[in-house]
């Protein structure tokens, strides 16, 4: 190594913010911490979970700050079709703007609930607007897929009979679908507990492999938890023949039930994948607002599958992600 390059990167080491990170405790959400998703962009953690009412993002430079965060409150509508029952929004950047995918629907029943993206600007921080309805049949919890080759996807968690489960479409561009597929259903005994469930998708990629986690069984139960299918590398991603099924990954410990609907996260540093969640302290389950909000690092086996470790009991120290 060149003298002065040796010297550069031992002032980087020695001065670098990127070498440390703050600890943090979960919860990060202690009420209405339900299905989280965190955005890292720019210097701030944008953390936004279901508020049942309107559309909230909390920001901090850390992961322990987002308990005492900045806090706004980005979206409320009143139009009838989609005033009520605001769920699973989700932040992604796609052609030079942050979208807000989320889940509405009317104040009568969880019927009308529909998949909707509002669109924003160059930072998650700006103003958003209503763009488009991407579902015309029951569609909720929808996330971003993305693959060089076959381009972006849209997965949400739609009803293939009787079964809640999961159906893909070719996002085409941020606010249009093609046409959807069911791309898995809640076929073993561990996705089946209280009803048939399969919600809350997310993707993953890590080391050339691309991964879509779901939360498993009714959320009333201490059986909600993580179920994940992995890419084969090769088949078309909107066929259920192209992945494999596996799970339950995260389950109930601790204290903390019915861990699941999660989003993943890259640490500041890019080199750490983090999983946020949530759980609660009622053993038998919940769907309400009672579920706080967990996150904790995704590690690898030494075969090359993520590890997604237990809830540890509230309260616990944890290093935050690298690079805080
Ligand atoms: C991937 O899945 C497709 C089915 O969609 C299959 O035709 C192909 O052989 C599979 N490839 C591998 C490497 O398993
Ligand atoms: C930070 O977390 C680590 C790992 O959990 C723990 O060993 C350490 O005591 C914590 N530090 C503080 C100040 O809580």
């Amino acid at each position: 190594m060149h003298f002065l390059s040796l010297l550069t990167a031992l002032i980087l080491a020695l001065f670098s913010p990127l070498a440390s990170a703050a600890n943090y405790t979960n919860p990060l959400k202690t009420t209405d911490g339900s299905d989280p998703h965190i955005a890292w962009s720019g210097g701030y953690y944008y953390l936004m979970t279901t508020t049942w009412s309107n559309l909230q993002i909390t920001r901090a430079t850390t992961l322990n700050g987002l308990k005492s965060g900045e806090k706004r409150t980005v979206w409320t509508d009143a139009t009838a079709s989609r005033c009520c029952n605001v769920w699973a929004p989700e932040l992604h950047y796609l052609d030079g703007a942050w979208y807000i995918y989320y889940t509405a629907g009317n104040s009568a029943n969880l019927d009308g609930q529909r998949s909707h993206v509002l669109k924003g600007g160059a930072t998650p921080w700006d103003p958003f607007t209503y763009l488009a309805q991407l579902t015309s049949t029951w569609g909720i919890d929808g996330t971003i897929l993305r693959f060089s080759t076959w381009g972006n996807y849209f997965v949400y968690s739609c009803f293939s009979g009787s079964l809640q489960s999961l159906c893909i479409a070719p996002l085409t561009s941020p606010g249009k679908l093609g046409a959807s597929k069911v791309l898995s259903t809640p076929t073993n005994a561990w996705e089946r507990v209280g009803n048939p469930v399969m919600e809350g998708p997310a993707a993953m990629y890590h080391g050339g492999t691309t991964y879509l986690s779901y939360s498993a069984s009714y959320c009333w139960t201490s059986s909600y938890s993580l179920g994940l299918l992995t890419w084969n590398g090769s088949g078309d991603p909107s066929l259920s023949a192209s992945w494999s099924k596996s799970g339950p990954w995260l389950t109930s410990a601790n204290g903390n039930y019915g861990p699941g609907h999660n989003g993943f996260f890259q640490s500041p540093d890019g080199t750490e994948i983090w999983n946020v969640y949530h759980a609660t302290s009622n053993s038998a389950g919940a769907c309400d607002g009672s579920r706080y909000t967990m996150a904790q690092k995704v590690n690898w086996n030494a075969n090359g599958t993520p590890n997604f470790g237990s809830p540890a009991r509230l309260g616990t120290s944890y290093v935050g992600p690298l690079g805080e």
